[in-house]
């Protein structure tokens, strides 16, 4: 089976589908790969780097497309310069494209490759679950955005991101607030660290206030009874108050900080308007804002998508092609998140596009040219559903002074879920259970002696706090958790070491040696656990 990758047609475009290292690992699923001469030259990938790799060079477009079984792309079809036709014009019946596409707002390129009766998938819509995430393309890519919008402002700042200390005077360090903790504000956020900045973040889902703590930024928060998260760990669209006051915020914020990294979006809807004309009044002249959402219509509506614009003293860069500034880097992690997704559709031997696996079908837009978009709702992960709220949280709570608020100590995230533990029949039956318990106590406390009472209430007292401790734990900080219970783990095999000198039919040395089996395993699972998460950090 034949993998064809042609050249990118727009212009500017540097990115390639596939470099010398990923056709390696697609040759090793079976595939034959044929690349466009001079496909990967702007992302510095030669056609003799090609050849090295076993590809072959195939001169011109059509030729391309013509041998190809799958065509692998960057963007979505579009008009050829050089051939004079839509690329979609090339896209034989059965033949197989995947690329970005963005079918929403693409509606007559999808009835354009529609009447070619292509098979067609989006890695634009590769759905955000956990098996999905190695091809997941738009993560992949807003991770680079993210880190090279910094790289940006640090072009039109003019100072240096870390304080120094020199004989010739003190420089104070850059103070970066990124708005959006999403994939790419994470990464804005990491390299902002990376160079010495002093970080602070906002996003209105407060999940991810946890992520941003531990990269090292200081995380906003508006005194603002709002939650934003919505389905599959997405935002939703927040209300007017919200807005007014999160604009409020940034007007104060633009105070302080010399470099604002804006990356807030919705999926489906236009970026939200968060930074005001007076924010940009209110920052210091030389300062930078980067807006990743310009070219959907951008956070702060003074940027220009595509141009580097100054307003009142401001540096405002709306560049869309961030990654593909980037490019080597890009079109490799852009190659693997095909490769992954090529080798889950079977590789070139069991090759198929199987409407029952829901990341192709989440991916999939035409099916030999039949409409497979939208694809069915997938349900959003326990992790990223939202809690259930409690009656009084739903109603719509008073706006706060937000300039007052910006850097008051955040809301612990964990408290907003506690309603929403048990539902309402567990609740009715709780005082049943209750008074069975405490029926159950007195009875234990009748009969047993003073030796026993004194462990069973250090028992009763211990699974109580753990229940606590344990359940209330948010899942970004089950790592952390997983040591103290190896730490609980290592208390359970000292006591049941303790246990295990007497007889064998002795209850207490039966009970000791189950308890030292299942905490070992314990302990053993957690360092394998950590070893291979260690692993995923090791250069
Ligand atoms: P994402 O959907 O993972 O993250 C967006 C974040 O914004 C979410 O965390 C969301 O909660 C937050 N958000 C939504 N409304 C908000 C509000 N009112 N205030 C504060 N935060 C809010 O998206 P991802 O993948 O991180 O991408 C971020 C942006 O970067 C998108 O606009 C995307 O189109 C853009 N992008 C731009 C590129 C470029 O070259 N300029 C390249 C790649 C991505």
């Amino acid at each position: 089976m034949k993998v064809g990758i042609p050249k990118e047609v727009l212009a500017g475009e540097r990115r390639v589908a596939t470099t010398p290292e990923t056709a390696k690992r697609l040759q090793k699923l079976g595939f034959e790969v044929l690349i466009e001469s001079g496909a990967g030259a702007n992302a510095d990938f030669s056609d003799d780097l090609y050849t090295a790799a076993d590809c072959k060079i195939v001169a011109g477009a059509e030729a391309l497309w013509a041998e190809a079984d799958i065509v692998l792309k960057v963007r979505e079809p579009m008009q050829h310069p050089e051939l004079g036709k839509h690329e979609a014009e090339l896209l034989r019946e059965g033949q197989v494209l995947i690329s970005f596409i963005w079918p929403a707002q693409n509606q007559e390129l999808v009835e354009l490759l529609a009447a070619r009766k292509g098979t067609v998938l989006a890695m634009d819509a590769v759905p955000r679950i956990s098996r999905a995430q190695k091809c997941d393309a738009l993560s992949s890519m807003a991770n680079i955005a993210g880190y090279r919008a910094v790289i940006e402002a640090a072009q039109h700042f003019g100072s240096f991101f870390t304080g120094q200390f020199t004989a010739a005077g003190k420089v104070p360090p850059a103070r970066v607030l990124v708005i959006g903790a999403g994939v790419a504000g994470l990464a804005a956020i990491g390299a902002a660290k990376g160079l010495g900045a002093i970080v602070r973040a906002f996003d209105t889902r407060p999940a991810v206030k946890e992520q941003v703590e531990s990269m090292g930024a200081e995380y906003l928060t508006l005194e603002f009874e709002e939650d934003g998260d919505g389905a599959g760990g997405y935002a939703k669209v927040m209300t007017e108050a919200f807005m007014d006051a999160e604009r409020a915020l940034f007007e104060e914020q633009a105070k302080e900080v010399d470099i604002i990294v804006t990356t807030a979006l919705i999926p489906g809807k236009p970026a939200p308007f968060l930074i005001t004309e007076q924010a940009l009044i209110n920052m210091r002249e030389g300062s930078v804002v980067v807006d990743l959402a310009a070219e959907r219509g951008g956070n702060c509506p003074q940027v220009v998508a595509d141009q580097v614009t100054i307003k009142h003293g401001v540096s405002l860069i709306g560049y869309t092609d961030l990654p593909s500034r980037m490019a080597n880097v890009a079109s490799n992690l852009y190659g693997n998140n095909l490769y992954h997704l090529l080798d889950d559709m079977g590789g070139a031997e069991g090759f198929k596009v199987d409407e029952d696996d829901e990341v192709v079908r989440g991916t999939l837009i035409l099916n030999r040219g039949e409409l497979r978009w939208p694809p069915p709702k997938i349900e959003p992960s326990p992790q990223a559903k939202p809690a259930p709220k409690p009656e009084a949280e739903a109603k719509p709570a008073a706006p706060a002074t937000p300039a007052s608020a910006p850097r008051s100590k955040p809301k612990s995230s964990s408290k907003k879920g506690h309603g929403g533990h048990g539902g309402g029949a567990k609740k009715q039956s709780n005082p049943l259970w209750l008074v069975l318990g405490g029926l159950a106590l007195i009875a234990v406390g009748w009969g047993g002696n003073d030796d026993f009472l004194d462990h069973f209430t250090v028992f009763i007292l211990a699974c109580f706090i753990g229940w606590q401790v344990i359940w209330n734990v948010s899942p970004a900080l089950h790592t952390p958790l997983m040591s103290v219970t190896n730490a609980i783990s290592g208390i359970i095999i000292i006591g049941g070491m303790l246990q295990i000198g007497g007889e064998l039919s002795d209850p207490a040395v039966i009970l000791g040696a189950i308890a030292i089996l299942v905490a070992t395993i314990n302990v053993a699972g957690g360092f394998l656990v950590t070893q291979r998460m260690l692993k995923m950090f090791q250069r």
